[in-house]
């Protein structure tokens, strides 16, 4: 598996592969959000790292945050573009090195845009950029995959079709990664393959490591609602402040 998988796997396939990952569900994790963290009428700065198509930076800009979104993606960030309240409050760049001072009240890294290099001390460097842009105060919201969700329902293969493709994935989990090879086939035969690798956490791992990042105030959630992480938690929400 190539160890930059992440340049080729968030292409123009991506929003087909994750379909059910829509306008509808974010909208419903930013209005978690918004009331879980008391944001209504708030103007905070904020970055969506990672924003892929701006999903959920297109509504928190609607409810008055002031967005920056940040991608690798050329192909995401022109979707992203396509949005009239992101298209000037977008940028490409790369989270390992973030063009940015420590000017937000808040940064979002949203769906599984975490752990994806495989010299960890490359994932700590994004974490330690995440904690760096954050203003004194400022809040840094993680959704991960749940690790203990991930083992449980585990599915080594499955096929779908997705409009006129149909979608083969098949997964491994090896050691802390979870690996997921996907195969893209449409009419005509044409065939596309692709691959994740992401890195797993348990929350006392990821709790070290934002420590070691200098943040504080560290709690972990198992929704946008901030509900306790249980049995029956499919994500692992983190969030930390920066001393002030
Ligand atoms: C799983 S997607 C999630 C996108 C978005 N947060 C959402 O919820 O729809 C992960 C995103 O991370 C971006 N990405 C991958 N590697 C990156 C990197 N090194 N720096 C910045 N963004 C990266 C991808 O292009 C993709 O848009």
């Amino acid at each position: 598996m190539p160890s930059d998988w992440y340049k080729s796997a968030f292409g123009d396939l991506y929003p087909i592969i994750y379909a059910h990952r829509d306008d509808e569900a974010a909208a419903a994790e930013v209005a978690a959000l918004i009331q879980w963290f008391d944001l209504e009428g708030s103007a905070a700065l904020t970055l969506d790292l990672c924003c892929g198509d701006g999903r959920h930076g297109t509504q928190l800009s609607e409810l008055g945050l002031s967005l920056i979104g940040i991608d690798l993606s050329p192909q995401l960030l022109e979707r992203a573009t396509m949005r009239p309240a992101l298209r000037s409050r977008l940028v490409r760049g790369d989270m390992r090195q973030l063009p940015f001072g420590a000017a937000f009240d808040l940064v979002l890294n949203l769906f599984t845009s975490f752990g994806y290099f495989i010299d960890e001390s490359e994932n700590r460097q994004a974490l330690f950029e995440m904690g760096r842009v954050l203003a004194p105060g400022g809040r840094l919201v993680i959704d991960h995959i749940n690790r203990d969700w991930v083992e449980k329902t585990f599915v080594a293969e499955d096929q779908r079709r997705e409009q006129d493709y149909v979608i083969r994935q098949r997964r491994t989990i090896e050691g802390d990664r979870v690996r997921k090879a996907i195969t893209v086939t449409w009419q005509g035969g044409r065939e596309i393959r692709m691959n994740e690798d992401v890195r797993m956490y348990r929350p006392e791992e990821i709790q070290g490591l934002l420590t070691a990042s200098g943040l504080t105030q560290i709690q972990i959630a198992g929704d946008y609602h901030g509900a306790p992480l249980g049995e029956q938690s499919k994500r692992l929400i983190v969030t930390a402040v920066k001393p002030g």
